[in-house]
């Protein structure tokens, strides 16, 4: 990890509100040393599963987003954050299918022990391993809100990606 960081114990340090950590639309990366992808995330949740003391982020990831199948295909993926807002703007318009979102922005890439890339400016990083992946299914919708977003939703229904946090560092 670069030396710009200090690890955080997010069982015992984290000190953001859960309910709008996504609502200020972090970058989700997937990929490896070969090849990555980062997009804006808005909607994903932080706790734990499988483990009282296993802290997890989960993201739902649509189908049609170029990240979709780099995620697919992980074993990690990290979510950041950063102090400027254009970050999360660039990355939510534009598709890493058109252009190279991170030499764009001039965005550094570096890895974590694990070998998942990340971002050298971001303020936060939070690195997650994968448990599990599912697309969600229709079948499940118990209400209108679901039936109703979906209906007119041309990124397709969502899959659910469920990351143990192995690791957390923040900006020194
Ligand atoms: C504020 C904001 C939040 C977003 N949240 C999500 C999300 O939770 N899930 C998702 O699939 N797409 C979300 N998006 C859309 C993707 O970030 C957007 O389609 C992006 O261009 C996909 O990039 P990619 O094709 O390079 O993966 C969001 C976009 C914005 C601007």
């Amino acid at each position: 990890m670069n030396s710009k960081f200090r690890p955080i114990n997010v069982l015992t340090d984290f000190s953001e509100n859960p309910f709008t950590f996504f609502a200020r639309a972090p970058i989700l990366l997937a990929g490896d040393h070969e090849q990555y992808n980062a997009m804006t995330i808005g909607w994903g949740s932080l706790g734990t599963l499988w483990g009282m003391e296993r802290p997890t982020a989960t993201v739902y990831v649509a189908p049609a987003r170029h990240t979709f199948e780099f995620i697919e295909n992980a074993k990690f993926f990290v979510i950041m954050t950063f102090a400027s807002s254009m970050v999360a703007d660039f990355m939510g318009t534009y598709s890493g299918r058109d252009i190279d979102k991170a030499k764009t922005l001039g965005l550094t890439v570096d890895y974590t022990l694990h070998g998942c890339p990340y971002f050298v400016e971001a303020t936060t990083v939070m690195e997650c391993e994968i448990m599990y992946s599912a697309p969600l299914d229709s079948a499940g919708f118990r209400n209108q809100v679901p039936k109703r977003l979906y209906e007119n939703f041309p990124a397709g229904i969502h899959s659910v990606f469920v990351g143990e946090v192995v690791a957390m560092w923040e900006r020194k």
